[in-house]
C-alpha cells in the first residue's frame, strides 16, 4: 500500500515538474526580444530616412522624438504629405506649418523613439 502512494506521488511530482517548465517556457517566448509585437524600436535620423514609404519600406515620421508609422494613412501613401517625406522628422513642419497640428498623430501606431546618433 505505500508502495502505491509512492508512485502517485512521485507521478504527481512529475506532473507537476512539467507543468512548471512549459509555462515557463511559454513566458520566456513572450518576452524574448524581436519577437513581441509593439515593440519599442530606437532609430537615428540616418536610420529613420530608410523608411521613407517608398519600394515597399514603411513610412515612418518622428514628433518630438517620438516615431509615429503613417504606412496606412491615406494621406502619406507613397511616403509623402504635402510636401513631407516620410523618414523624416517633421516636428517643425507639424507645429508651424500644417493647418491640422498634433490632432493627427493621436491615431497613429507608435513604433518608437529617436535617438542620436
Ligand atoms: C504624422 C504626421 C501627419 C499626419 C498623420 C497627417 C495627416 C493628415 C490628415 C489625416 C489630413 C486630412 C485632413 C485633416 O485630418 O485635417 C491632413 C491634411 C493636411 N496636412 Fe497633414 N499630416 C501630418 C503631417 C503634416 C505636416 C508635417 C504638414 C506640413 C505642412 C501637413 C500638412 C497638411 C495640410 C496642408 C493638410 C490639408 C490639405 C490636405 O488635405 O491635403 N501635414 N494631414
Amino acid at each position: 500500500m505505500k508502495k502505491i502512494y509512492l508512485i502517485v506521488l512521485v507521478v504527481l511530482l512529475v506532473f507537476t515538474v512539467v507543468a512548471c517548465s512549459q509555462e515557463n517556457a511559454e513566458t520566456t517566448t513572450q518576452a524574448s526580444p524581436g519577437e513581441t509585437e509593439g515593440e519599442m524600436i530606437e532609430l537615428t535620423l540616418e536610420e529613420l530616412s530608410q523608411f521613407n514609404g517608398k519600394d515597399g519600406n514603411k513610412a515612418y515620421v518622428a514628433v518630438d522624438g517620438i516615431i509615429y508609422d503613417v504606412t496606412d494613412v491615406p494621406q502619406w501613401q507613397g511616403g509623402s504629405h504635402n510636401g513631407n517625406t516620410a523618414g523624416q522628422d517633421v516636428s517643425d513642419q507639424i507645429a508651424n506649418l500644417s493647418p491640422h497640428g498634433k490632432r493627427v498623430l493621436n491615431n497613429l501606431t507608435v513604433v518608437g523613439t529617436l535617438v542620436e546618433e
